[in-house]
């Protein structure tokens, strides 16, 4: 039997696609072990990304790993990279990446730029690989609301094709079983629908039972008010902002049915996510 790791498991997608898996007795990479959900026939081994003493230790005897892509910051890149040449070193076969929607050199969310580099790495690392390429989730588009529940940003009337995390976890739960029939696929990973921000604010709401609304604004206002507000650098400044403007430019609006063809099931709406998350 193959060995498996799987990173990211105190984190939501990583968490599920552990507790999925447990019967292959993965092992667990954190960044925290004290942090590791309680998973019978799990082991847990030490490192952060950017650690390749360590990456390469806790990846030593790995055939399958599953790579959750790095929390945001700006030396996300050479997070990501130096944990794929760890892989590559420890001689991990396989890797199961967490990519972005229409991840590019150019996209217009910039943080799907820092995917298309993690891909990129991937592939030049000579290692066999699927890319889940996860739309926005799903789970998170209510969290962009206010205090008062209005999520503002210039999304115009743009859609989003938002996907469930757990139909992220799904889907790599059923890779990661059978990853050689997954071998070079590049998965886009959507919801059944494409949204506007208004319509998802509306469909919230409803579901929430508490006001909620969509103000577009303008890019110039978006920076000014995320920066008075937060403090933030650039880079953080201009992820926030092309969440809305990738929205807007159409980019992250194609509804697939990957999720379906691989797990053979329908992708969850906003409401599914909803009803989950309040239970
Ligand atoms: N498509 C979207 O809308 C969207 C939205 C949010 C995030 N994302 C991306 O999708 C990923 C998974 O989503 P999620 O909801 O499961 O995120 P999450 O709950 O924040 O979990 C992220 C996991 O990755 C681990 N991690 C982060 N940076 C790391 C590093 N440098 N070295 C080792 N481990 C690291 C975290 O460990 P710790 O517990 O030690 O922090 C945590 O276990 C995120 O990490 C992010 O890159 C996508």
């Amino acid at each position: 039997m193959d060995a498996l790791a799987v990173t990211g498991a105190t984190g939501h997608v990583g968490r599920l696609v552990a507790a999925h898996l447990a019967d292959l007795r993965p092992r667990l990479v954190l960044r925290d072990p004290s942090r590791a959900p309680q998973l019978a026939g799990a082991t847990v081994a030490q490192a952060s990304y950017d650690d390749l003493e360590a990456s390469r230790e806790a990846l030593a005897g790995i055939d399958v790993l599953f790579m959750v892509s790095a929390a945001e910051s700006r030396t996300r890149r050479d997070e990501h990279r130096t944990f794929i040449r760890a892989a590559a070193d420890a001689g991990v076969r396989h890797i199961v990446y967490t990519s972005f929607a229409g991840a590019a050199p150019d996209a217009t969310f910039t943080l799907g730029r820092d995917h298309f580099d993690a891909e990129q790495a991937i592939r030049e690392s000579g290692l066999t690989h699927t890319f889940l390429r996860d739309n926005f989730y799903l789970d998170v588009l209510p969290l962009f609301a206010d205090e008062e529940g209005t999520i503002r940003g210039p999304a115009g009337d743009g859609r989003v094709a938002a996907v469930a995390r757990a139909d992220v976890a799904d889907v790599a739960a059923v890779v990661l079983r059978n990853p050689v029939d997954h071998a070079g696929a590049t998965y886009e990973l959507t919801g059944p629908e494409a949204l506007t921000f208004a319509e998802a604010a509306d469909r919230a709401s409803a579901a929430l039972g508490r006001p909620m609304r969509f103000e577009d604004e303008n890019v110039e206002d978006a920076y000014a008010w995320r920066r008075a507000a937060y403090g933030a650098e650039d880079w953080q400044l201009d992820a926030w902002v092309s969440t809305y403007t990738a929205v807007a430019s159409g980019q992250v609006a194609e509804v697939t049915d990957d999720v379906h063809r691989v797990t053979g099931r329908d992708p969850r709406s906003l409401e599914d996510v909803l009803r989950q998350r309040s239970r």
